[in-house]
């Protein structure tokens, strides 16, 4: 049975205990992080402590332990676990009051909950050999996707609806351009340029969009930070998705309309190798 960490506790999964007053379950006021797990080490673990605290803070919630302590959790978690491949979950909600929509007072406890997904073989390449195929849907989220809430109920039912479809994920669209997938950040390829839509509040800003931006960068590969279409996306030579649970994903079919010749491509395959390479080396 897997071990868990409920507000500075580890105990076996079917003991740990939320409030049902908890304002995460209530009005999903709480934030998340998932982090992956190559080699029993955590990827980018700096990145996602730091959107952590940038998503609190948008928010106007505590911090419930400092960044070390964090560290410390993830890692006593992968340890306790036997966590070779996989990933952590984080959760931070505003805590447990009773039922109001004004936030309780700033002395309530914020509530800290980590679990571990056991996930062998997650960067092999097996894994990312046939490609994603993907549909378009509305987005139809609230207007602070920046932050990492756990509002994910339409992600979920895109998720729904791209299964229901026959296919792999969704790519959202606002105003006729694409945002992102539902648990992922959105790119194609034209030639040698990566094209990716620009940071704000429409998006999610990906740590793992960060590290293939700049890896790609370094590797003097062109890129421009723009919304695309639906359209151009299928005109494109290649198109894929990063996420921390996914890292690079080639998508090769949009629509029912396959991207290029309908295989994973070459720009993908490369930005796949370099990112998972870095993230190993540097995994804590
Ligand atoms: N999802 N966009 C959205 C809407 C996301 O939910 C995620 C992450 C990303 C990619 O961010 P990162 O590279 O930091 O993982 C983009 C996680 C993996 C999840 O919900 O499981």
């Amino acid at each position: 049975m897997r071990t868990v960490y409920v507000n500075g506790e580890y105990l076996p999964e079917d003991q740990a205990k939320v409030s049902v007053f908890d304002r995460g379950f209530l009005f999903a006021d709480g934030v998340y992080e998932v982090t992956s797990v190559l080699g029993g080490k955590l990827i980018d673990f700096a990145g996602h402590a730091a959107r952590l605290a940038r998503s609190l803070s948008e928010l106007g919630m505590k911090a419930p332990v400092d960044t070390d302590t964090l560290l410390e959790i993830h890692r006593e978690l992968i340890a306790r676990n036997g966590i070779e491949d996989g990933l952590v979950y984080l959760q931070v909600t505003r805590g447990a009051a009773d039922r109001d929509f004004l936030y309780p007072d700033a002395e309530t406890p914020p509530t800290l909950v980590l679990f571990t997904q056991a996930k062998p073989g997650l960067a092999e390449p097996d894994r990312a050999a046939k490609g994603w195929s993907v549909i378009s849907i509305p987005d139809r989220r609230w207007g602070r996707r920046d932050i990492k809430t756990v509002q994910l109920l339409y992600p979920s039912m895109g998720k729904m609806m791209a299964k229901a479809a026959g296919a792999d994920d969704a790519w959202m669209v606002e105003d006729g351009a694409v945002t992102e997938g539902t648990s992922n950040n959105a790119y194609i390829v034209k030639g040698d340029t990566i094209i990716t839509r620009h940071l704000g509040e429409e998006i999610l800003h990906g740590i793992t969009r960060a590290a293939v931006l700049r890896l790609a960068a370094e590797a003097q590969m062109k890129v421009e930070e723009r919304s695309f279409t639906i359209e151009e996306a299928q005109g494109a030579d290649e198109a894929f998705i990063t996420s921390a649970s996914s890292f690079v994903m080639p998508v090769v079919e949009i629509d029912g309309t396959p991207i290029g010749d309908g295989t994973p491509g070459p720009m993908a395959a490369r930005l796949r190798e370099i990112y998972l390479d870095e993230a190993r080396r540097k995994a804590v």
